[in-house]
């Protein structure tokens, strides 16, 4: 590539994202309600070293601080969830008005520094009380969702212009209810599958919620997508991973841009497929302001069919491959299977196994992985992909959900004990990238 492929176009979104629960910490201040991560993280042996979010990186009570670094930096965009139990404690009913309070303060905060706030309502961070009424398998909560959105939208929405409804509803349905890993921490196939599809009539009910409030924001969605790839030119390899991909991703594309399920996945999910109520689909399909992705990694299929490590390959902390050229193909297929909104890449990054010399962290091998995907990400632009803008995961070391503090994807490096922030050697490379509107190492 030439010098020049290197150049974003102008008024690209250039990003850092966390989540409450993440670094918020103050898990039962102020009003706030239990969610069930609160629950699920003091149960013992569910999260590595059995960390919690209860102080996370203070957050919390060091906005301000934070938000400093975010300018520092030279971070256009900022984006962060809203707790829901810190707003409704009990999910619905009565609201706690200083969870409100706190996050007018945060948006003043980075309107004041030039910083845009992008909102994403739900990062899975259920109010505990829900869950007691059954959690997504109950259709009510998707009233309640709406009800939420509203009072969030109400209060925050003359000044936030970006909503996101749902961060990654596949790992909500299959991490918390089939493999059990997240909070619930469930292991029911029918429940899943019930949830995934709630999820995402949810995601319609309060898009239509958000827009009846503020017609002129943008609403979105964000999902991670993994492409699923074959190791080799084997038809069967390739079989299996098109299967893959139907069962993961396009489970919630094709629902979202075409108003339906993938062909034949309901009837593969056979006596554990979701109840479809009639007017679902026009709710699920309404048309999107944009779309979210998350990209972290590939998947590829062996020849026994099974998940394949990739030899030569190089993986991060977190076990994941680390394939910028694999983005690139996802979008350009997404692309041209179905009609998309703009696309933000909503997170990327990588967990390392950083280490603190003197003042600084010299996390090299996570400055050539957002250099790499950036280029890729350019390179893709330019066959026609609408890619508006690109949040780093994350802006600080934070709570890494099972795998608790054990994993550090931030660009700004916290020493937990302390609270102790150091800006890593990516932090003042991202800055540079940012200056310049340029990707260069
Ligand atoms: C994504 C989550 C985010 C973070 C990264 C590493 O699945 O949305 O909160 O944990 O993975």
């Amino acid at each position: 590539m030439t010098a020049e492929n290197y150049v974003f176009p102008r008024g690209f979104v250039w990003g850092a994202a966390t989540a409450a629960y993440q670094i918020e910490g103050a898990w039962n201040l102020d009003g706030k309600g239990p969610s069930i991560w609160d629950t699920f993280s003091h149960t013992p042996g569910k999260i590595t070293n059995d960390d919690t979010g209860d102080i996370a990186c203070d957050h919390y009570h060091r906005f301000s601080e934070d938000f400093s670094l975010l300018k520092q930096i030279g971070i256009k965009a900022y984006r962060f969830s809203l707790s829901w139990p810190r707003i409704f404690p009990d999910g619905k009913g009565t609201v706690n008005w200083l969870g409100l309070d706190y996050y007018d303060r945060m948006v003043d905060s980075l309107l004041a520094l030039n910083i845009e706030p992008f909102v994403t309502l739900y990062h899975w961070d259920l109010p505990q009380a829900l869950q007691d009424k059954g959690g997504w398998g109950n259709r009510d909560l998707l009233g309640y969702f709406s009800d939420y959105a509203a009072v969030a939208v109400k209060r925050l929405g003359d000044r936030v212009k970006f909503w996101t409804t749902f961060n990654e509803p596949w790992v909500v349905a299959v991490l918390g209810n089939l493999t059990g890993e997240m909070a619930p921490g469930f292991k029911d196939r029918k429940l899943t599958a019930q949830v995934a599809h709630n999820l995402l009539v949810a995601h319609g009910m309060a898009t239509q919620a958000i827009r009846s409030i503020e017609p002129d924001v943008q609403v979105g969605i964000v999902l991670n997508l993994s492409p699923v790839e074959a190791y080799t030119d084997d038809k069967y390899q390739k079989m299996a991973a098109d299967r893959a991909w139907n069962a993961t991703s396009a489970w919630f594309l094709d629902p979202l841009f075409k108003g339906c399920y993938p062909p034949g996945a309901l009837k593969d999910l056979a006596a554990d497929a979701p109840v479809v109520q009639p007017n679902d689909f026009a709710l699920i399909s309404q048309k999107l302001d944009y779309l979210g992705v998350n990209y972290y990694t590939r998947t590829v299929i062996g020849p026994q069919g099974e998940m394949k490590k990739v030899p030569g390959s190089e993986y991060t902390e977190m076990g994941w491959e680390v394939a910028p050229e694999a983005l690139g193909r996802m979008l350009v297929k997404m692309n041209s299977d179905y009609r998309l909104p703009p696309i933000y890449i909503t997170e990327n990054g990588c967990a390392l196994d950083d280490q603190v010399v003197g003042e600084h962290v010299h996390d090299t091998r996570r400055i050539k992985y957002v250099h790499d995907h950036l280029a890729e990400l350019r390179k893709t632009m330019r066959l026609g992909v609408n890619i508006r803008g690109y949040f780093v995961w994350s802006l600080l070391d934070n709570f890494e959900w099972a795998h608790g503090y054990s994993k550090r994807f931030g660009m700004i490096y916290v020493d937990y004990p302390t609270q102790k922030r150091i800006l890593k050697d990516s932090a003042y490379w991202y800055s540079k990238v940012i200056t310049h509107n340029e990707v260069h190492r």
